[in-house]
């Protein structure tokens, strides 16, 4: 054996709606498109036809022995309009629930992935904090409806890359460039997941569930000071550093604000899992980030850097200690030529940790809708041909799927698979 996984650690993939279903719902990211801002001008209406394709994909993921699955559910598609609820959608996503549930598959489901309805957009959405009641009536209706099926649950993804991507860069929905509007944008999910963590909580209460386990996945990068005795770089280091993640994890996890936010909750625990996406890191030199040329880099330009998962785990950890579920790790590799190597490295270096790792979700199982670049960057264990909707298992799926059933990394496997890939610099 190369490595074996750790005892408790279940693998899965992880998805979001917008990015797999397809459909032409009304939402921020439909009408970005609309809009012409997708660089390939792919549309998300399109994307993998999950919506129909949903049992095929189910089907496959058992095949390749998938243990847990993350998952989302579309807003837009769930309330077209304010205050209007489509049955079928619900029924339509209990299917599924059930399909998956039958087959052995574990379920974490996340009710806010990036896209918004059109309904909740132009009244500001998250930008006014009157709005935090809309974003409650869907966590409300997700437990209602899905609450006897599941009992793992993320709020909402990454708070701190949607209010970056989407307030501050403006390349996202609604495209606004304001660092101050950004900041307040966090400050109010990090509120809206303290308020969904207790509504989750009581309302599968309430319907004689226990073990519920709520969380919010946030996204943590390494950020490393570019000359490391330099003190503006150092300086620069840690307030992007606190600005982009560390403030945020202390206010979701503890309810305590701190520069830049600015919200209000009282004191508590409100994680019941450490939930992180991890995918690279970042160079500070004075107030740039940047990546130095000469280190390897997936297909978008993002350096690999499995080993950093560890520090970046470490210090989260430090202030949320508990279980640690992966809910992302993945890279944009087109041709599939080092991805195998890249879920070698970080669930070795996972796996030869001291943490309590109990999750690795790979992101992403089917090529998708990559938000901005849409279908030109492709994440996926299992190749999808956009046109025919064809899926066909990848190298790297099946490199996965020998590890689960493997329950590690054999001798035989490392040779098959990973020793003969490099990763591109
Ligand atoms: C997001 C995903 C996205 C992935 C790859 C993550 O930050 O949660 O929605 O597809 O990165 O870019």
């Amino acid at each position: 054996m190369d490595f074996k996984l750790k005892d408790r650690l279940l693998l899965g993939t992880a998805s979001s709606a917008m990015q797999i279903e397809g459909g032409d719902c009304d939402s921020s990211w439909n009408d970005w498109y609309r809009k012409g801002k997708i660089l390939d001008s792919s549309n998300p209406a399109r994307a993998n036809d999950h919506w129909h394709r949903w049992q095929e994909d189910a089907d496959l993921m058992a095949e390749l022995g998938i243990q847990s699955y993350r998952f989302g559910i579309e807003w837009a598609r769930l309330i077209p309009e304010e205050g209007m609820i489509d049955q079928a959608a619900i029924e339509r996503y209990r299917q599924e629930m059930i399909y998956l549930k039958e087959k052995g598959i574990g379920l974490l489901l996340t009710i806010q992935h990036f896209a918004n309805p059109m309904w909740f957009e132009e009244k500001g959405g998250f930008a006014r904090r009157e709005n935090n009641q809309y974003f409650l009536q869907l966590v409300r209706l997700a437990v209602e409806s899905f609450g006897d099926l599941v009992s793992e649950y993320i709020t909402i993804n990454e708070p701190n890359v949607y209010a970056t991507h989407s307030y501050w860069y403006g390349i996202w929905p609604p495209g606004r460039k304001s660092f101050k509007e950004a900041a307040w944008v966090m400050s109010n999910l990090a509120e809206c997941h303290i308020l969904a963590y207790r509504l989750i909580h009581e309302l599968r209460r309430d319907m004689g569930q226990s073990d519920t386990k709520v969380s919010i996945a946030i996204h943590l990068r390494v950020f490393e000071a570019a000359r490391p005795f330099n003190l503006k770089d150092r300086f620069f280091r840690f307030l992007i550093e606190k600005s982009f993640q560390g403030s945020l994890l202390e206010a979701c996890s503890h309810g305590r604000f701190s520069w830049p936010l600015k919200g209000k909750a009282e004191r508590g625990d409100y994680c019941d899992f450490l939930a992180v996406n991890y995918y690279s890191r970042s160079f500070v030199k004075g107030k740039a980030e940047f990546s130095p040329p000469d280190l390897p880099k997936n297909d978008l330009g993002w350096e690999i850097h499995p080993q950093g998962i560890i520090p970046c785990l470490r210090k989260a950890s430090g202030k949320v200690s508990k279980p640690i579920y992966i809910t992302e790790n993945g890279t944009c590799d087109n041709e599939d030529e080092y991805r195998s190597r890249f879920i070698y490295d970080h669930l070795k270096a996972i796996c030869e940790s001291e943490l309590p790792v109990e999750r690795y979700y790979h992101w992403c199982f089917c090529d998708n809708f990559e938000l901005l670049e849409g279908e030109s960057a492709r994440f996926g264990l299992v190749h999808v041909d956009f046109e025919s909707q064809r899926r066909r298992v990848k190298k790297s799926g099946r490199f996965y799927a020998g590890i689960i059933r493997s329950h590690g990394v054999t001798k035989e496997l490392y040779e098959d698979y990973v020793k003969g890939e490099e990763y591109p610099v």
